[in-house]
């Protein structure tokens, strides 16, 4: 396939708000437990915190992290998760049908959240909990002292509040599978009555209604129409979650899941613009996709049945998708989808980041490594700053089964006004060859690649496992010619990358 496409910082998408480049921790088989926290383990810190887990979720340069949950969430008493560690209760976690020792809570988060570098996004439980109960939270975690909840999250250990800005309000509640799942209007009235509790007592935080679970849930479109209706003058963000995996003789569709994303962003906009217009409100609704990535949902169902009233298994091994190279191209892909709709995605989550359909995992008492597709993140978050560009993509099509024609190269960029310096990510969604994509630079005026990597591989079920940690990895691209203003670039059958030029 070819694409030509023209680069200019002039033209802008809108600015990258750098909770883009956020992910997820939920109490869920080993993402806590063995995961981010294992005392123990050789390298596990005073609190218990694994360093060698920390220092790739640092490389990996993510942002913030969402918490506790995830379906885990509506389950969820806040309260069993503070004070003296050996006085906290065991809980049945109904989501996961797993046993959970409260043994790492809200203190946990916060402290490891601060040893991460990341900013904190908390999840309430309005499944099977309500407004007191989110109001307490709030008044634990944010009020600095003099309060009952304050003064006891001080007489806990932390004198300083935690100061989390970011609030979920509940999870998933469009899923008939959620703990506490209601229809729009009441999830609507809920939310409303929630967030007004909450923006009295701490008017600072930044609020997020529940969107639908994916595109294809039924409801999709009306339930955001519903909530907002409901909402649009207290909250900021309405969410999205999507999740992509590769069906049966279906390739071609599932590299083209970035086009899902694209239309499902820009349906929740419209829908969110049009209560605005309705009810003639100039404020903005944002979308946090607080829920993202690929996840092989079908084959985990399968395999992950825990049952029976005597088994409640704690931190067991499910959904641990081991992630191949195809699957990185299409986190690449669906990274550039949301850099071409910064201007109304200001927050997503990559669900999740260790061991639970994670780019991170790790054994127990030993190694931590890289899945394929931290590479695509790690690069686009470490790159992906100041501005994103509005590009012209002509690009060669094909046709899927899924989607229709979509175009068989994409591409996204972004301009650091501080550097000057432009980043520009491209996808190859052509499995059977390579592309050639020729980039105008005549708005960089001299610009030149100073660095080019690219994600490929002759096999693209590669993957990295627990005893071949480094099979998959960026390899420098060379296939490219700068030649009178025009950037030429060979790109490998299925792959992505990302070009440097200044
Ligand atoms: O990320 C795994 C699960 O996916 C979350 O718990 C839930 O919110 C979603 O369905």
């Amino acid at each position: 396939a070819r694409a030509r496409i023209a680069i200019d910082p002039a033209f802008e998408v809108g600015r990258i708000d750098r909770r883009l480049f956020g992910s997820f921790v939920e109490h869920l088989g080993r993402c806590v437990y063995d995961g981010i926290y294992e005392p123990g383990h050789p390298r596990a810190d005073a609190d218990g915190f694994r360093s060698d887990v920390l220092e790739l979720v640092r490389e990996l340069g993510v942002t913030t992290i969402r918490y506790p949950g995830g379906n885990f969430v509506s389950g969820y008493r806040w309260e069993d998760g503070v004070g003296p560690r050996d006085q906290r209760p065991t809980r049945l976690d109904l989501a996961w049908h797993s046993t959970e020792t409260n043994q790492f809570g809200l203190h946990e988060f916060a402290a490891w959240a601060e040893q991460a570098g990341v900013e904190p996004m908390m999840a309430i439980n309005l499944g099977t909990r309500g407004v007191l109960e989110a109001i307490d939270l709030l008044e634990y975690s944010n009020v600095p002292s003099g309060s009952a909840l304050a003064d006891q999250r001080i007489a806990n250990g932390a004198t300083d509040p935690f100061k989390i800005k970011m609030w979920c309000l509940g999870n998933e509640m469009d899923g008939p599978w959620q703990l506490g799942h209601r229809n729009a209007d009441d999830y609507g009235k809920l939310a409303s009555q929630t967030a007004k509790g909450l923006r009295q007592l701490d008017p600072s935080v930044e609020l997020v209604a529940c969107g639908s679970s994916s595109r294809a849930m039924p409801t999709f479109g009306s339930w955001e129409r519903t909530v907002l209706r409901h909402t649009y003058e207290d909250v900021d963000f309405i969410s999205c979650h999507a999740y992509y995996e590769e069906g049966e003789d279906d390739l071609d569709s599932f590299l083209a899941s970035g086009v899902d994303m694209d239309r499902f962003i820009e349906s929740v906009v419209a829908v969110a613009d049009s209560v605005g217009a309705e009810l003639k409100n100039d404020k903005r609704i944002n979308i946090s996709f607080d829920e993202w990535n690929v996840w092989y949902l079908r084959r985990d169902a399968e395999k992950n049945t825990i049952r029976g009233i005597d088994n409640w298994p704690q931190a067991p091994r499910i959904l641990e998708d081991v992630y191949n190279l195809t699957d990185a191209v299409v986190v690449g892909d669906l990274l550039i989808s949301l850099l071409n709709h910064a201007d109304r995605v200001k927050a997503a989550s990559l669900a999740q980041l260790v061991n639970v359909i994670a780019p991170i995992m790790t054994e127990p008492g030993g190694d931590v490594w890289r899945q394929t597709t931290f590479f695509p993140f790690a690069e686009t978050a470490r790159r992906a700053v100041s501005s994103a560009l509005r590009l012209r993509v002509d690009s060669d099509t094909h046709d899927t089964a899924k989607y229709g024609v979509v175009n068989s190269i994409d591409a996204a960029a972004t301009h650091d006004d501080q550097s000057g310096v432009t980043s520009l990510f491209l996808v190859n969604r052509d499995h059977q060859a390579a592309s050639t994509v020729d980039v105008d630079l005549a708005g960089l005026s001299g610009a030149t690649v100073q660095d080019a990597f690219v994600l490929a591989d002759s096999d693209r079920l590669a993957a990295n496992t627990k005893d071949d940690q480094n099979r998959v990895a960026l390899a420098e691209l060379t296939s490219y010619k700068i030649d009178n203003g025009t950037l030429t670039v060979e790109l490998p059958p299925l792959s992505w990358a990302a070009l440097t030029l200044a």
